[in-house]
């Protein structure tokens, strides 16, 4: 139930996570006996390359904690959304933290909100939305994988989130998102292949009031195609995002200090290098890094006016 809400101290039942290095976590279940691979109920022993732990010894510790291993220690700490997509076993492509920040304040979730996603994946995004929409809000996710589904299902039901998530196997592009989600949303969720089959779809399960569609893709061809589906449904005020890291690099250096009387007296070039050269400052500089972390997808936002103002095309050329 650690995903639930915060906690102070370990119990049966838990899932932490075992913190070696900022490359090196892994999520544990705190419980006295696991099945190996060959089926067979052996107890709950964890190895890492700093020796092993009985798992079942964490009941009781703070979350936080430096606990022992046979050769040498590691912290427990209560899993987030964050460090979840860190180390959760993928099935899919997932999406990352910085994306994932940024499609929730284009959503614009709340406490409340009521959402749908599809597909759910690896359950990455799923657990960041549930955090933001619970403890009143909803999230509907929806996967035409069956094993995703089971497994996603599982995850949920342990993490203690079954309350605020349902998980439904489904084509969404074939099959929509359902009669009873029929003008209950706020907000529609895509990480499809093919987002403009499922746009139809959403205006049917966003509110009369209107609503936001968000969408993540990888190829600037889904973005296009999706957008002019967008536009001929009715949905205004679009915009296309990419979500870029960069690094700045912060150090001291040695600077030429600028003579501002040698420039006064318009000395010459030369009088002027040898003056520089002579006064150097160690500063504190911040550069930009010179490599920029790889390109993830193109995030598009765009909002559905209220029923009555919407205005449908059939078609739409740039
Ligand atoms: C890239 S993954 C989603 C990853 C997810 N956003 C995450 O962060 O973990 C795309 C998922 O969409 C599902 N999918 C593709 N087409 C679909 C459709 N028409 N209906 C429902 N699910 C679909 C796939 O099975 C896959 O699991």
């Amino acid at each position: 139930m650690s995903f639930n809400k915060i906690k102070e101290v370990i119990e049966d039942g838990d899932i932490v996570i075992l913190y070696l290095n900022p490359n090196n976590m892994h999520p544990l279940e705190v419980k006295a006996k696991i099945s190996n691979k060959k089926g067979k109920i052996i107890d709950n022993v964890f190895n890492t390359a700093y020796g092993a732990l009985r798992v079942i010894s964490l009941i009781g510790q703070k979350y936080g904690s430096k606990v022992e291993l046979t050769r040498g220690w590691a912290y427990v700490l209560q899993p987030t959304p964050e460090l979840w997509t860190l180390i959760l076993p993928h099935r899919t492509q997932i999406i990352y933290s910085p994306d994932i920040s940024f499609i929730i304040h284009l959503m614009e979730l709340r406490p409340g909100s009521i959402v749908i996603e599809t597909g759910t994946g690896s359950g990455s995004l799923s657990h960041a939305l549930i955090r933001v929409i619970r403890p009143s809000g909803h999230l509907y996710t929806f996967d035409f994988h069956e094993q995703r589904v089971s497994i996603a299902s599982t995850e949920f039901k342990k993490h203690g989130l079954s309350n605020f998530v349902t998980l439904k196997e489904k084509d969404v592009c074939l099959e929509g998102f359902g009669e009873e989600l029929k003008h209950k949303v706020d907000a529609v969720f895509l990480d499809l292949p093919h987002p403009w089959l499922a746009v139809e779809h959403a205006t049917v399960a966003l509110k009369k009031a209107g609503g936001k569609l968000c969408f993540f893709s990888p190829c600037i061809e889904q973005v296009q195609r999706t957008c002019i589906k967008l536009i001929c449904e009715g949905f205004i005020e679009l915009h296309t995002y990419e979500c870029l890291q960069r690094e700045m690099n912060v150090q001291y250096k040695l600077l030429p200090i600028l003579d501002l009387e040698c420039l006064k007296h318009k000395h010459t070039t030369e009088d002027i290098h040898k003056n520089e050269k002579e006064k150097q400052e160690k500063l504190l500089t911040v550069t930009h890094s010179h490599s920029l972390p790889g390109h993830t997808g193109f995030i598009t936002i765009a909002v559905l006016p209220p029923s009555y103002a919407r205005k449908k095309r059939n078609t739409f050329t740039v």
